[in-house]
Formats: structure tokens, sequence, C-alpha cells
């Protein structure tokens, strides 16, 4: 297939897991790894501070690894020497910063395993989604190497009068923070940082609490590559102490942050605060995804899209489904379908390439989503909750459960698990009910089945949405082509994997020569 510009382009192959032999030998591998440490690196140098340990979320009492925190004096360190490694990095080529990005994609193929491992035991991601995480960082990687060449490798020449050349070129802004979330440690990690250096900025990276060691290794790759240790910073900590330390100074250029809105809105207001120049910010933050099902729907491909949509990865995925909406002639059957298929589904240890479910992220996660589950159920509108087995009990795990409710009052917030709502509505309301998802005013991702040709079109443009996907689940956007992000409370934009990405990280400079 073909790009924007005509260029051969595709994405990583990932593993095949086809073979009853590989998997076993994968599985082996895997399971090998037992135990990793973290500590913060400011210009190449380990530096120490306060220890905590990681535990796996599928079995508590596994610890996996341990991690020092960086203190806000560290935060000080690291702003400096980024700050002083800008210029050189910056005036680096653009196809030399393209060549450590690929190659760090090369060596994430190398080590693929161990991420692999990092992403189930540290994640406690089921097999399949370690699998797609770590292609979808790879692809990240070499999506932007091949676009920052073409974007930053040869300036445009603009017309002008005779007698006079104008240029038009991108640069590297300075420092950027990025902050990254524990729902995809290492594909939004890497993908943000890829994107800062390849637009020639440095980088000081902080990693979610829960998930500091895969996103360690991944710098240590990025380094092994090439990209110079003063130009990135692995910073691993509280996020309030790091960002008080970080945000307000005006040698941050800019901050990629993907995680809640409310921390978004903090960010948003300590970059807005400051004197001096005014910061970049991209966010990617949560949703209030909704699918739409109409009467000339398919429900069994219905059922099999939500039960991805909603359950995948444990529900946790800014893009999953949270509120389906079933026109009102095929709901009962939608919903004894979606029954009956969630009684099938596999909850447990995602070492499993059965498991269909593995836990949510820890005991916060987990206490938060059964406190709300519990009001759901107390207020009489659960549908089905799958059962849980003994050995989900030494991990995190939480139900896949769905509830009916008949209004939109009912979304009070956005619930960041296996954790699905169903509401009927009549032929007569569907643009009411667009109307009400648009009210939301989150707009990340949105499903649509029908097999009305118009109505395709005339609801995709309808919705504020980022994501639009009819007759398809609406998780796993693909880099490069399914560019992902959202508007309103989902996010500034741009889209991560998408053409204009880089651009956000860059300044524009035009250069008017009198010749
Ligand atoms: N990009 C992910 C997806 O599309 C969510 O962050 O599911």
């Amino acid at each position: 297939p073909q790009d924007l510009y005509g260029k051969e382009r595709k994405n990583s192959p990932g593993i095949d897991l086809v073979n009853p032999r590989e998997i076993e030998n994968l599985l082996e591998e895997i399971r090998s790894f037992t135990f990793w440490a973290a500590h913060p690196v400011i210009g190449g140098k380990r530096q120490e501070g306060p220890r905590y340990q990681i535990h796996n979320p599928a079995r508590r009492e596994e610890t996996i690894g341990e991690v020092q925190e960086a203190s806000p004096a560290l935060a000080q360190e690291a702003l400096v020497c980024a700050t002083q490694a800008f210029e050189s990095w910056n005036f680096t080529s653009a196809q030399h910063r393209a060549q450590c990005l690929r190659k760090t994609a090369d060596l994430m193929i190398d080590h693929y395993h161990e991420l692999i491992a990092l992403c189930i035991r540290e994640g406690g991601k089921t097999l399949t989604d370690a699998i797609s995480e770590v292609r979808e960082a790879i692809d990240f990687c070499r999506y932007y190497a091949e676009r920052g060449e073409i974007d930053f490798g040869t300036p445009l020449s603009l017309l002008g009068a005779t007698g006079e050349t104008n240029e038009f070129l991108l640069q590297g802004r300075g420092v950027f923070i990025c902050i990254s979330p524990w729902n995809f440690p290492l594909a939004i990690f890497v993908g943000q940082i890829a994107a800062a250096l390849m637009a020639g900025n440095c980088v000081i990276a902080k990693p979610a609490r829960q998930t500091p060691l895969i996103a360690f290794r991944a710098c240590q790759l990025f380094y092994e590559a090439g990209i110079p240790q003063t130009a990135l910073q692995y910073l691993p900590g509280s996020g309030s102490q790091l960002s008080a330390a970080l945000l307000k100074d005006e040698r941050v250029a800019g901050v990629a942050f993907t995680g809640s809105i409310e921390t978004a809105h903090i960010i948003n207001r300590m970059l807005a605060s400051r004197d001096g120049a005014i910061g970049s910010f991209i966010a990617e933050t949560g949703g209030q995804n909704a699918m739409i099902v109409d009467s000339s729907a398919l429900p069994e491909q219905v059922v099999t899209d939500v039960l991805s949509s909603a359950f995948q990865s444990a529900g946790q995925r800014c893009s999953a489904l949270r509120l389906l909406l079933v026109q009102e002639e095929i709901a009962s059957r939608v919903i004894d379908l979606l029954k009956g298929a969630m009684a099938e589904l596999k909850i447990g240890d995602p070492f499993f390439l059965s498991t269909d479910v593995g836990p949510v992220i820890d005991e916060a996660a987990q206490k938060s989503l059964d406190t709300y589950r519990e009001t759901m159920k107390s207020e009489g509108q659960l549908i089905y909750e799958c059962p849980l087995d003994v050995n989900t009990q030494k991990g995190t795990f939480v139900p896949p459960s769905v509830f009916e409710i008949s209004s939109f009052k009912s979304l009070t917030h956005e619930v960041f698990g296996p954790v699905l709502h169903v509401m009927r509505f009549k032929s007569s309301e569907l643009e009411q009910v667009i109307n009400q998802i648009n009210h939301l005013k989150f707009g990340l991702t949105f499903g649509l089945h029908t097999r009305l040709d118009g109505r395709m079109e005339d609801i995709a443009r309808h919705i504020g949405a980022g994501n639009v996907y009819i007759n398809r689940n609406i998780i796993g956007a693909v880099v490069g082509t399914q560019p992902f992000g959202g508007q309103g409370l989902s996010g500034t934009g741009p889209k991560a994997g998408g053409p204009y990405y880089l651009h956000r990280f860059a300044t524009e400079k035009t250069i008017s020569i009198n010749t």
C-alpha cells in the first residue's frame, strides 16, 4: 500500500501465533525474564533515589522489579542537560535522526521477547495485546522517521518576487517533556519520544508510576541506537512533584501528554501561569466513546465488535467502548447474544494464549471500578457480569460487566475498565442520540453499525469524534493507517501516527533572501 506521498509503506509483521511449537518457545523465553531494575538517567549518568517495587498485576505477590525515583532537584538537572544539548541535536540532519529511530525499531525487534514479557508482567497485558503493543512502538519509530525525513529533510521553496528566494523549514522547539500513561507503557512512551526527537527536540521522559521498567528498557534501546544520552533524559517519579519542578520553567518548550483530562487541565494551567515563552501542549486524554447500532445491523457482527471494543485490554484503552446504543427493534437480540458471548470470555493469567481479559493495572483501579459496579448494581441496572474463578484472587481482576441505562445522565465520568453501558433508542430518536453524544463533549472514538450507506456518511460527518469506525470494532488504531486522537475533552490533536503529528513538535521558519 502507498501512503500520502505515494511511497511504499508496510507496518511491522508481529509474531506468528499459529504454530504451536513457536508459541511454546516464545512463552518459555518470555517466562525466563524475571527481574528488572530502573533508575533515573541524566546525560547518560545513572542517578539514585528512593526505591519502590513493581508487582505483577496478575499476581500481586510477585515482585518483578524495582525503580528509583527522581527528585525535583534531579528534574532541574535534567532540564539543564537537555537545554544544553538542544542546539547540537537540532542541527543534526533529519536523515541522521531518522536513522537513529529506524535503528531503535530494529533493536526493539531484537528485544521483542523481553519487551513482550514486560508488557505482560508489568502492564498486565495479554499476550496478543503485548505483541500488538511492541509492533505499535516499532511502527511509530519507522513512521516518524519516514515522515520526518520528508518534512524536516529539505526546506520548501516558495514562490516570491524576482531576485528573491523564499524558503520554509521546520526545526525543533527546544526541550519537550513527554508524560506517558501506564495503559500503553511502551507504544505511547516510545511514540511521544520518537516524534519529539525526530523534530529536533531534546526530551525529558516521565513514564507512568506503574510502568517505569519497560520505559527504562526503551530508553536504553534509544541510546544504543545512537540517540545522544544528553538528548534524552529518563525521569521516573511522582508526576505532581516533577511537574511542579519543570512546567513553570520557560526553558520547557512543550509538553506531550497522554492521560486523564483532569491532569491535562493541571498541566495546561501550569504552562499558562508562567512568564516568558508560551509552551506548546499536545494532550491526548480520555473518551466517553459510543457505538450506535441501528436495526439494519448484523447482530452477530455487532457482538463480536462490542466484545473487543469494550473488554479487550480489560477496557483500559482511551478508545474503548463505554456506551452501546441499540435501536429497540434489535436491542433484546443484541443483548442476549452479548450475554452469551460474555459467558465465554476467559478472564485470567495473561500468559495463556486463551486468555481474553487480563487484570486491571493496580489495586486503586480495581477498587474504584468495584465501587462503581456496586453502585450500578444497587440501582438495579446490571445486565451481566462475567464470573471470576479462584485464580483471579491473586491479582487485580475486575469482571467484565454490562449495565443498562435509560439516560445519558447516568454517564457521569469516564469509567476506565471493563464496564459497558447499554441504552435502547427508538428510530425517531436517532438525531437526538447523536446530539447527546456530541453534548458529552468528549470526542475520541465512535462506532456505527448499519447497512444503510447514506447513514454512514451522514453520521460520520456529524459526530464529534476523532476516529470514526463503521461496521467494525473501535479500538486498535494502526499507525499511518488510522491516525489516532480526539477533539474537545479528548485532546488537542494532532493525531499520533498521522502525517501532521510531527509538526506540533516543531517551529516553522521562513528565510527570505534578496539575491
Ligand atoms: N491507540 C489505541 C487504540 O486505538 C488507544 O490508545 O486502541
